[in-house]
């Protein structure tokens, strides 16, 4: 990595405040607050519909919010735009590449678009290697599967060093080797002082690798805290799963219930 981030802990790189996002008389984003730190890795949470991919959008600076506001280490990303999105790797759940270039072509052209001046050429390799691409990297995208598609993304965001990283649903179609390879990418670049929010219905990976995560219900946080103060919060200190105080806070046990409603008739 290029630079070491010193203020860990302290300093907010991600602060949004009061976002909403309507469409039309539907509210998908119902007025959140997220606040991530230097360093830390920040699960948001949620069954399929809650709002997280809005949330992230907004906070990327992709999606205009209907209301509030998103400063990435104070800069605001809708009035100093181009500074703030320079500090942002985003992955997003559909990896839209450019299908005919290769994945060599497409992490130098993200290295290019983020202005990365020294040594772009040895990242990109450095990149490619690092997830495994080496041997496909003068293929087509095009031809790729999702979970490569995946890799060349994460390439992509990690070319220019961001401090802020947004990962909406990241392991999803990756195999587990790929998988545990980015949890260990995220935790070092943690380390490194970098702020992480990761979108995911996948518990186990929250529960493995989040400092802090939230829940995001019908566009409105329920939750927030780290894995083991929720578990506590939800039974006054007993053991329960993440999946459980989730399952109870998002209204998901209806599932449990069908079932139980299967077996006694
Ligand atoms: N462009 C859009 N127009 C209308 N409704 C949308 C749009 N994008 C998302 N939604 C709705 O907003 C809600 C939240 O979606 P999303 O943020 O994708 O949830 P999640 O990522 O948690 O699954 C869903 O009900 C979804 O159907
Ligand atoms: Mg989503």
């Amino acid at each position: 990595m290029n630079r070491e981030v010193t203020e860990t802990g302290t300093r907010e790189v991600l602060a949004a405040r009061g976002l909403v996002k309507q469409y039309g008389a539907f509210t998908a984003v119902d007025g959140v607050d997220l606040t991530v730190h230097a360093g830390e890795i920040f699960g948001l949470l949620g069954p399929n519909g809650a709002g997280k991919t809005t949330t992230v959008n907004m906070c990327t600076g992709l999606l205009r919010p209907t209301a509030g506001t998103v400063r990435i280490d104070g800069l605001d990303v809708e009035r100093e735009g181009r500074a703030a999105k320079r500090l942002i790797g985003y992955v997003p759940d559909e990896p839209y590449l450019y299908e005919k270039l290769t994945a060599r072509e497409f992490v130098h052209f993200m290295g290019e678009l983020y202005g990365v001046r020294s040594r772009l050429d040895e990242r990109v390799e450095e990149l490619l290697n690092y997830f495994g691409l080496l041997d496909a990297a003068d293929n087509l995208i095009g031809g790729f599967s999702h979970g490569m598609k995946q890799k060349t993304g994460l390439c992509g965001m990690l070319v220019h060093d961001p401090l802020l990283l947004v990962l909406d649903e990241p392991t999803v179609g990756l195999d587990p080797k790929s998988a545990r390879l980015l949890k260990n990418t995220l935790l070092t670049l943690a380390a490194r002082g970098r702020a992480v929010v990761l979108c995911t219905h996948i518990l186990e990976i929250a529960e493995a690798i989040c400092d802090r995560v939230g829940i995001l219900d019908g566009g409105r946080v329920v939750a927030e805290g780290t894995v083991e103060g929720l578990r506590q919060a939800a039974r006054g200190g007993s053991a329960e799963s993440l999946e459980e105080v989730f399952l109870r806070l998002t209204g998901g046990d209806e599932e449990g219930l069908v079932v139980e409603a299967l077996i006694s008739s």
